[in-house]
């Protein structure tokens, strides 16, 4: 049944409509038109790129060289598109290839599915708020610790979010049936108009590195279906799934027969960040509002970063870029693998816990609060909860270790201290010296706290 998705706009997108200044073009037409630059005018003619090889591993490099006529009368081909505008959802071939990369891994059990190429994701969920969201009016849900440019995507809208609570598996769907159903009734939320959509992480959530179960995502769905909302489906994670035995665990996007998951994908994690590319993949009646954004402010993504991750493809070939997705998880891997064991030696375990992630960078450091009791200075758990949180930070600092402080990621306060940390990027050494250093840390100031 087709649906009208109108309902879910925001006065600003509903006042969105096409740009006039579109290319009108075809064999027999004389364009007069838009102000195209001539190819004879572009200086570039071809693009080469060096990259890593999947027959060796990802360790010897090849050359790749794409000279494809830039003045190509029809200005069909690949060069003359880097160089020239182009549709603002992204260049033909390249979305040609996502559409086919979207349907091999995600297979949207909706039929109305389009792409749009992007910016990166935070480029992308932006855009999302702005269309569904009125400034000051509007809410969102989001798991109780979300991702904080997320959070401060929404603070200039003014757009208040409400936390739903977790669990090993995901997001709890009772918590966020009963917030929605007692929405009018309660207090925390009976003056705030109800919110359009429920923003997640399904894979490697960040902060908490936890993975939503298959099951878990039926009853999200369902439940989003049940109160009429929309789910936005931030997932720059999904290669990243680690263990071999939850490998391939499908996206929201498969579940979803409606048409209400806005699902943004991204190359930052699987590939660079510095491309700046994400895809998002909605309905397209989504699609057609989220391309007239582009239209009139970044116009398109950077037609030089598709055209190199689309050479890349047609090098790697499918079964490459499969290899290179195996090869990826593999080196992440080995690095929670090592910091897993690292922390087994050096945390103390009585003040602290952490979980193991299937997916993404991060795990969850948990202070634990019963061996941490309030002291007088502080007024309530809560804050007493934030005042432990810095006390270790401070002096992880101290011992040189930098992690990201648990209450940047809390939507409300929270009786909890606690920290994300990566495995991403230190090396191998560096992994086992900072879970040295933090045991040393967090030990330090249970005993200056308690024990002097
Ligand atoms: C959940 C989530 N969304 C988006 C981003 C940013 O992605 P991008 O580089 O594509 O803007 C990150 C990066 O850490 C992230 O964890």
């Amino acid at each position: 049944m087709t649906q009208d998705w109108n309902r879910f706009l925001s006065v600003e997108a509903k006042n969105r409509h096409p740009s006039v200044m579109k290319t009108v073009g075809g064999p027999d037409i004389i364009s007069f038109g838009c102000g195209m630059p001539h190819s004879d005018c572009f200086p570039l003619k071809g693009l080469s790129i060096k990259y890593t090889t999947p027959d060796s591993n990802f360790k010897k490099t090849a050359i790749g060289s794409n000279e494809d006529d830039a003045n190509s009368k029809e200005g069909a081909s690949e060069i003359y598109q880097m160089c020239q505008y182009m549709s603002a959802s992204g260049t033909t071939y390249f979305k040609k290839w996502t559409h086919e990369h979207i349907e091999e891994f995600h297979k949207p059990a909706f039929r109305d599915w389009d792409c749009l190429i992007q910016s990166g994701a935070t480029l992308s969920f932006d855009q999302i708020l702005r269309m569904i969201c009125d400034p000051e009016i509007d809410t969102i849900l989001a798991e109780e610790l979300t991702y904080p440019c997320f959070l401060e995507s929404c603070k200039p809208l003014r757009l208040k979010v409400f936390g739903v609570k977790m669990d090993a598996d995901g997001v709890d769907v009772n918590d966020l049936d009963m917030i929605l159903t007692n929405w009018y009734e309660d207090e925390r939320t009976k003056k705030y108009r109800k919110p359009k959509f429920y923003y997640c992480m399904p894979f490697g959530q960040n902060p908490s590195g936890i993975t939503m179960t298959i099951q878990r995502k039926k009853d999200l769905l369902q439940i989003c279906q049940k109160h009429d909302i929309l789910v936005v489906e931030d997932d720059p994670y999904f290669h990243l799934q680690l263990d071999p035995s939850a490998k391939n665990v499908p996206s929201l996007l498969k579940f979803d027969t409606d048409g209400r998951v806005l699902r943004i994908d991204s190359f930052s994690k699987m590939m660079m960040p510095g491309m700046r590319i994400s895809v998002v993949t909605a309905n397209n009646f989504f699609v057609k509002k989220l391309t007239m954004m582009n239209e009139l402010s970044i116009h398109s993504a950077a037609a030089p970063s598709q055209l190199i991750v689309y050479m890349l493809m047609q090098e790697w070939r499918q079964q490459g870029f499969r290899q290179w997705i195996e090869y990826i998880q593999a080196n992440y891997r080995r690095r929670r693998d090592i910091i897993l064991d690292a922390f087994d030696k050096y945390l103390p375990k009585s003040l602290c816990s952490w979980n193991k992630p299937s997916s993404g960078m991060f795990l969850w450091i948990k202070l634990r609060l019963d061996k941490f009791p309030k002291l007088d200075r502080s007024e309530d758990d809560s804050e007493w909860a934030l005042e432990l949180e810095d006390l270790v930070y401070d002096q992880a600092l101290k011992e040189k270790i930098y992690l990201t402080k648990g209450h940047w990621f809390m939507i409300d306060d929270m009786v909890m201290a606690g920290f994300r940390a990566t495995y991403a990027s230190g090396e191998y050494e560096d992994l086992y010296e900072g879970s040295r250093r933090l045991g040393i840390a967090i030990r330090h100031v249970h005993e200056n706290l308690y024990e002097k």
